[in-house]
């Protein structure tokens, strides 16, 4: 038997202004877009706003429904969007941002874990990694170099081949 270990470091900022003027503007995109989420059980609007490789910029944001399982987070939105206008280009960054009525935007959140397994995919297709910078309206900032990074030991479409 061997033990393994995992572990990973990503970085923390303070406040969105010791961000490079780019990652700082791409959070401010995705505070702006949690305005577009359809969030009306939740009250728990998010908002991902992405930067491609060939320039273009994508956005999402969640859309519930009233039979719950069937809402989408904004990750998943933004992901689809990106691939069906731009099939095969890379993300480079994603912002990740929210608001609420009823819990402080002060902090960042980090992806669910079924964002998590589509963002891999997402990486996968495009051999690329996914750069993640999450913030609330305020408050701290964490960018993580690639999204992977939250997703250890995981399913993979290697599994489906022989
Ligand atoms: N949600 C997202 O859109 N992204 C996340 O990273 C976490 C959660 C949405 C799903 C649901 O509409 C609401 O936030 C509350 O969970």
């Amino acid at each position: 038997m061997t033990k393994t270990e995992y572990s990973f470091s990503y970085e923390v900022f303070d406040t969105l202004e010791e961000l490079s003027p780019e990652d700082a503007w791409l959070l401010q995109e995705a505070r702006e877009v949690t305005l577009n989420a359809y969030a009306p059980y939740s009250n728990f609007q998010v908002g991902a706003v992405a930067k491609l490789k060939n320039g273009e910029i994508v956005a999402g944001s969640n859309q519930e429904n009233a039979s719950f399982p069937v809402g989408l987070c904004a990750e998943r939105v933004l992901l689809s969007a990106a691939a069906s206008l731009y099939p095969t280009v890379a993300i480079e960054s994603m912002a990740i941002s929210y608001r609420s009525i009823l819990v402080e935007s002060d902090h960042p959140i980090t992806p669910c874990g079924v964002c998590r397994q589509s963002l891999q995919e997402f990486e996968a297709r495009t051999g690329s990694p996914i750069r993640l910078i999450l913030g609330g309206l305020e408050g701290s900032v964490i960018v993580i170099s690639t999204s992977g990074l939250l997703l250890p030991l995981s399913f993979t479409g290697e599994f489906l081949k022989k």
